[in-house]
Protein backbone atom coordinates (compact mmCIF):
# COMPACT_ATOMS: atom_id res chain seq x y z
CA UNK A 1 0.00 0.00 0.00
CA UNK A 2 1.95 2.89 -1.51
CA UNK A 3 2.19 6.31 0.51
CA UNK A 4 2.44 8.69 -2.45
CA UNK A 5 -0.78 11.28 -2.73
CA UNK A 6 -2.03 9.73 0.87
CA UNK A 7 -2.46 12.76 3.89
CA UNK A 8 -1.00 11.08 6.66
CA UNK A 9 -1.48 13.07 10.44
CA UNK A 10 0.85 12.78 12.88
CA UNK A 11 -0.29 13.87 16.19
CA UNK A 12 3.36 14.87 18.31
CA UNK A 13 5.05 15.07 15.06
CA UNK A 14 6.72 18.50 16.57
CA UNK A 15 9.57 16.80 17.86
CA UNK A 16 11.58 13.08 18.10
CA UNK A 17 9.90 9.97 17.03
CA UNK A 18 6.93 12.28 15.37
CA UNK A 19 9.38 14.42 13.44
CA UNK A 20 11.14 11.85 12.05
CA UNK A 21 7.88 9.82 11.16
CA UNK A 22 6.63 12.93 9.28
CA UNK A 23 10.01 13.25 7.49
CA UNK A 24 9.81 9.82 6.06
CA UNK A 25 6.60 10.30 5.11
CA UNK A 26 7.10 12.62 3.23
CA UNK A 27 10.10 11.20 1.44
CA UNK A 28 7.31 8.48 0.73
CA UNK A 29 5.65 11.09 -1.28
CA UNK A 30 2.59 11.66 1.27
CA UNK A 31 1.25 14.89 2.43
CA UNK A 32 1.92 15.40 6.23
CA UNK A 33 0.28 17.41 9.33
CA UNK A 34 2.32 17.62 12.50
CA UNK A 35 0.03 18.25 15.54
CA UNK A 36 0.68 18.83 18.83
CA UNK A 37 -0.73 21.41 21.52
CA UNK A 38 1.71 24.12 20.84
CA UNK A 39 1.21 25.46 17.37
CA UNK A 40 4.39 27.68 17.41
CA UNK A 41 6.02 24.56 17.81
CA UNK A 42 4.33 22.64 15.04
CA UNK A 43 4.53 25.61 12.79
CA UNK A 44 8.55 25.53 12.83
CA UNK A 45 8.36 21.78 12.59
CA UNK A 46 6.63 21.92 9.57
CA UNK A 47 9.08 24.77 7.97
CA UNK A 48 11.96 22.41 8.95
CA UNK A 49 9.85 19.57 7.27
CA UNK A 50 9.63 21.59 4.19
CA UNK A 51 6.77 21.03 0.84
CA UNK A 52 3.95 18.67 1.52
CA UNK A 53 3.67 19.77 5.40
CA UNK A 54 1.37 21.55 7.47
CA UNK A 55 1.14 22.40 11.15
CA UNK A 56 -1.73 22.24 13.51
CA UNK A 57 -2.71 22.73 17.49
CA UNK A 58 -4.18 20.20 19.06
CA UNK A 59 -4.37 19.28 22.97
CA UNK A 60 -4.93 15.27 22.90
CA UNK A 61 -6.08 15.63 26.52
CA UNK A 62 -9.32 17.87 25.44
CA UNK A 63 -11.99 15.80 23.79
CA UNK A 64 -13.83 18.44 22.69
CA UNK A 65 -11.05 20.24 20.80
CA UNK A 66 -10.10 16.50 19.28
CA UNK A 67 -13.40 16.50 18.15
CA UNK A 68 -13.07 19.86 16.63
CA UNK A 69 -10.04 19.53 15.24
CA UNK A 70 -11.01 16.80 13.16
CA UNK A 71 -14.26 19.04 12.25
CA UNK A 72 -12.13 21.39 11.14
CA UNK A 73 -9.26 19.44 9.23
CA UNK A 74 -11.49 16.47 7.23
CA UNK A 75 -10.10 12.87 6.35
CA UNK A 76 -6.64 11.57 6.46
CA UNK A 77 -5.56 8.07 4.99
CA UNK A 78 -3.46 7.58 8.00
CA UNK A 79 -2.92 9.06 11.85
CA UNK A 80 0.03 8.14 13.83
CA UNK A 81 0.21 9.55 17.73
CA UNK A 82 3.11 9.99 19.15
CA UNK A 83 2.49 12.25 21.83
CA UNK A 84 4.04 12.38 24.91
CA UNK A 85 4.27 14.57 28.02
CA UNK A 86 7.01 14.66 30.60
CA UNK A 87 5.31 16.44 33.75
CA UNK A 88 4.29 14.80 36.65
CA UNK A 89 5.37 12.03 38.79
CA UNK A 90 6.30 9.11 36.63
CA UNK A 91 8.60 7.24 38.83
CA UNK A 92 9.10 6.56 43.09
CA UNK A 93 8.11 4.44 45.05
CA UNK A 94 4.54 3.35 45.32
CA UNK A 95 4.23 3.61 49.10
CA UNK A 96 5.35 7.34 47.97
CA UNK A 97 3.47 7.70 44.96
CA UNK A 98 0.45 10.59 45.43
CA UNK A 99 -2.33 8.66 43.19
CA UNK A 100 -4.17 11.33 42.25
CA UNK A 101 -1.51 12.96 40.82
CA UNK A 102 -0.15 9.45 39.08
CA UNK A 103 -3.48 9.03 37.50
CA UNK A 104 -2.50 12.10 35.10
CA UNK A 105 0.42 10.00 33.51
CA UNK A 106 -2.67 8.67 31.72
CA UNK A 107 -3.98 11.41 29.85
CA UNK A 108 -1.97 12.11 27.61
CA UNK A 109 -0.74 9.25 26.61
CA UNK A 110 -3.67 6.44 27.01
CA UNK A 111 -6.57 8.87 26.94
CA UNK A 112 -5.17 11.00 24.41
CA UNK A 113 -4.93 8.11 21.92
CA UNK A 114 -8.43 7.02 22.60
CA UNK A 115 -9.81 9.89 21.95
CA UNK A 116 -8.06 10.47 18.82
CA UNK A 117 -9.44 6.98 18.16
CA UNK A 118 -12.79 8.06 19.26
CA UNK A 119 -12.38 11.32 16.47
CA UNK A 120 -10.20 10.81 13.93
CA UNK A 121 -11.04 6.72 13.51
CA UNK A 122 -14.17 7.53 11.78
CA UNK A 123 -12.27 10.04 9.21
CA UNK A 124 -10.37 7.56 8.10
CA UNK A 125 -10.84 5.03 5.36
CA UNK A 126 -11.30 1.27 5.18
CA UNK A 127 -7.62 -0.22 5.21
CA UNK A 128 -6.37 3.27 6.64
CA UNK A 129 -4.75 3.44 9.92
CA UNK A 130 -4.46 4.33 13.37
CA UNK A 131 -0.62 4.01 14.96
CA UNK A 132 -0.31 4.43 18.64
CA UNK A 133 3.00 4.91 20.61
CA UNK A 134 3.62 3.17 24.36
CA UNK A 135 7.22 2.34 25.17
CA UNK A 136 9.56 -0.87 26.95
CA UNK A 137 8.52 0.13 30.07
CA UNK A 138 5.38 -2.30 29.43
CA UNK A 139 7.76 -5.26 29.00
CA UNK A 140 10.68 -4.27 31.44
CA UNK A 141 9.56 -2.76 34.44
CA UNK A 142 11.78 -1.50 36.91
CA UNK A 143 11.56 -0.59 40.58
CA UNK A 144 9.51 2.33 40.77
CA UNK A 145 8.05 2.14 37.05
CA UNK A 146 4.40 0.44 38.35
CA UNK A 147 2.11 3.34 37.02
CA UNK A 148 4.08 3.97 33.78
CA UNK A 149 4.41 0.38 33.30
CA UNK A 150 0.49 0.09 33.71
CA UNK A 151 0.03 2.84 31.20
CA UNK A 152 2.43 1.69 28.46
CA UNK A 153 0.16 -2.08 28.69
CA UNK A 154 -2.82 0.17 28.46
CA UNK A 155 -1.75 1.55 25.58
CA UNK A 156 -1.02 -1.97 24.26
CA UNK A 157 -4.21 -3.60 25.27
CA UNK A 158 -6.36 -0.69 23.77
CA UNK A 159 -4.55 -1.16 20.51
CA UNK A 160 -6.41 -4.73 20.51
CA UNK A 161 -9.35 -3.91 21.25
CA UNK A 162 -9.74 -0.83 18.55
CA UNK A 163 -8.26 -3.02 16.05
CA UNK A 164 -11.40 -5.05 16.60
CA UNK A 165 -13.57 -2.35 17.41
CA UNK A 166 -12.78 -0.18 14.16
CA UNK A 167 -12.04 -2.59 11.85
CA UNK A 168 -11.74 -1.99 8.66
CA UNK A 169 -9.47 0.82 9.97
CA UNK A 170 -6.25 -0.96 11.02
CA UNK A 171 -5.19 0.09 14.75
CA UNK A 172 -1.34 -0.94 15.62
CA UNK A 173 1.03 0.64 18.26
CA UNK A 174 4.90 1.15 18.11
CA UNK A 175 7.12 0.11 20.81
CA UNK A 176 10.41 1.67 20.89
CA UNK A 177 13.23 1.58 23.64
CA UNK A 178 15.49 4.15 24.32
CA UNK A 179 15.29 6.58 21.30
CA UNK A 180 17.25 9.27 20.78
CA UNK A 181 15.39 12.43 21.07
CA UNK A 182 14.97 15.87 22.81
CA UNK A 183 13.50 13.70 26.05
CA UNK A 184 17.04 12.71 27.04
CA UNK A 185 18.81 16.72 26.84
CA UNK A 186 17.77 16.87 30.34
CA UNK A 187 20.72 14.33 30.72
CA UNK A 188 24.34 16.39 30.83
CA UNK A 189 26.06 16.36 27.55
CA UNK A 190 29.03 15.01 28.90
CA UNK A 191 27.46 12.51 30.35
CA UNK A 192 24.83 11.97 27.82
CA UNK A 193 26.59 9.16 25.36
CA UNK A 194 28.56 7.20 28.25
CA UNK A 195 25.08 6.82 30.10
CA UNK A 196 23.48 5.70 26.63
CA UNK A 197 26.23 3.20 26.33
CA UNK A 198 25.19 1.96 30.14
CA UNK A 199 21.73 1.55 29.23
CA UNK A 200 22.08 -0.36 26.22
CA UNK A 201 25.05 -2.45 27.07
CA UNK A 202 23.12 -5.21 27.33
CA UNK A 203 20.82 -5.27 24.03
CA UNK A 204 21.34 -7.22 21.04
CA UNK A 205 21.70 -3.91 18.92
CA UNK A 206 23.99 -2.19 22.38
CA UNK A 207 23.29 1.33 21.11
CA UNK A 208 20.64 4.01 21.54
CA UNK A 209 18.04 3.65 18.85
CA UNK A 210 17.72 6.82 16.41
CA UNK A 211 14.45 8.64 15.73
CA UNK A 212 14.46 7.71 11.94
CA UNK A 213 14.67 4.19 13.04
CA UNK A 214 11.73 4.28 14.88
CA UNK A 215 9.44 5.60 12.33
CA UNK A 216 10.22 2.59 9.75
CA UNK A 217 8.01 1.27 11.85
CA UNK A 218 5.06 3.76 11.33
CA UNK A 219 5.33 3.77 7.68
CA UNK A 220 5.82 -0.25 7.93
CA UNK A 221 2.01 -0.20 10.10
CA UNK A 222 0.39 2.69 7.25
CA UNK A 223 1.67 0.78 4.23
CA UNK A 224 1.02 -2.92 5.49
CA UNK A 225 -2.58 -3.04 4.73
CA UNK A 226 -2.97 -6.84 6.31
CA UNK A 227 -1.21 -6.08 9.93
CA UNK A 228 -3.47 -5.37 12.41
CA UNK A 229 -3.83 -5.13 16.35
CA UNK A 230 -0.03 -5.51 16.32
CA UNK A 231 2.37 -4.52 18.44
CA UNK A 232 5.98 -3.73 16.76
CA UNK A 233 9.11 -3.70 19.30
CA UNK A 234 11.79 -1.46 18.03
CA UNK A 235 14.18 -1.63 20.62
CA UNK A 236 17.61 -3.06 19.85
CA UNK A 237 16.53 -6.46 21.13
CA UNK A 238 16.41 -4.78 24.84
CA UNK A 239 14.07 -7.91 26.30
CA UNK A 240 16.36 -10.33 24.45
CA UNK A 241 19.14 -9.48 25.32
CA UNK A 242 18.50 -9.95 29.41
N1 LIG B 1 12.49 8.72 23.24
C1 LIG B 1 12.47 7.54 23.85
O1 LIG B 1 13.51 6.98 24.28
C2 LIG B 1 11.14 6.83 24.04
C3 LIG B 1 11.17 5.52 24.58
C4 LIG B 1 9.98 4.84 24.75
C5 LIG B 1 8.78 5.44 24.42
N2 LIG B 1 8.79 6.70 23.91
C6 LIG B 1 7.48 7.29 23.61
O2 LIG B 1 7.46 7.83 22.30
C7 LIG B 1 6.61 8.99 22.27
C8 LIG B 1 7.39 10.13 21.62
O3 LIG B 1 8.52 10.38 22.40
P1 LIG B 1 9.65 11.41 21.95
O4 LIG B 1 10.92 10.94 22.55
O5 LIG B 1 9.55 11.65 20.49
O6 LIG B 1 9.19 12.69 22.78
P2 LIG B 1 8.93 14.23 22.35
O7 LIG B 1 9.97 14.69 21.40
O8 LIG B 1 8.73 14.97 23.62
O9 LIG B 1 7.56 14.14 21.53
C9 LIG B 1 6.33 14.15 22.18
C10 LIG B 1 5.41 15.12 21.45
O10 LIG B 1 4.12 15.08 22.07
C11 LIG B 1 3.57 16.38 22.00
N3 LIG B 1 2.56 16.53 23.04
C12 LIG B 1 2.76 16.58 24.38
N4 LIG B 1 1.59 16.78 25.02
C13 LIG B 1 0.62 16.84 24.04
C14 LIG B 1 -0.77 17.03 24.06
N5 LIG B 1 -1.44 17.21 25.22
N6 LIG B 1 -1.45 17.05 22.90
C15 LIG B 1 -0.79 16.87 21.72
N7 LIG B 1 0.53 16.69 21.63
C16 LIG B 1 1.24 16.67 22.79
C17 LIG B 1 4.76 17.29 22.22
O11 LIG B 1 4.56 18.57 21.63
P3 LIG B 1 3.95 19.85 22.46
O12 LIG B 1 4.71 19.92 23.74
O13 LIG B 1 4.17 20.97 21.51
O14 LIG B 1 2.49 19.53 22.66
C18 LIG B 1 5.87 16.56 21.48
O15 LIG B 1 5.99 17.02 20.13
C19 LIG B 1 6.19 9.27 23.71
O16 LIG B 1 4.89 8.76 23.93
C20 LIG B 1 7.19 8.48 24.53
O17 LIG B 1 6.66 8.03 25.76
C21 LIG B 1 9.93 7.41 23.70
Amino acid sequence: MALAGKRVLVIGGGSGIGFAVAQAVLAAGAQVMVASSNLDRTQAAATRLGPGASAARVDVTDEAAVEAFFTDVGGFDHIAVTAGDWDGPRRGPLAELDLTAAESLFRVRFWGAVAVAKHGAPRLPAGGSLTLTDGMIAHRPSKGSAISTAMAGAVEHVTRALAVELAPVRVNCVCPGLIRTGVWDRILADRREAQFAEMTKRQLVPRIGEPQEAAEAYLYLMRGGYTTGQVLRVDGGSELGG
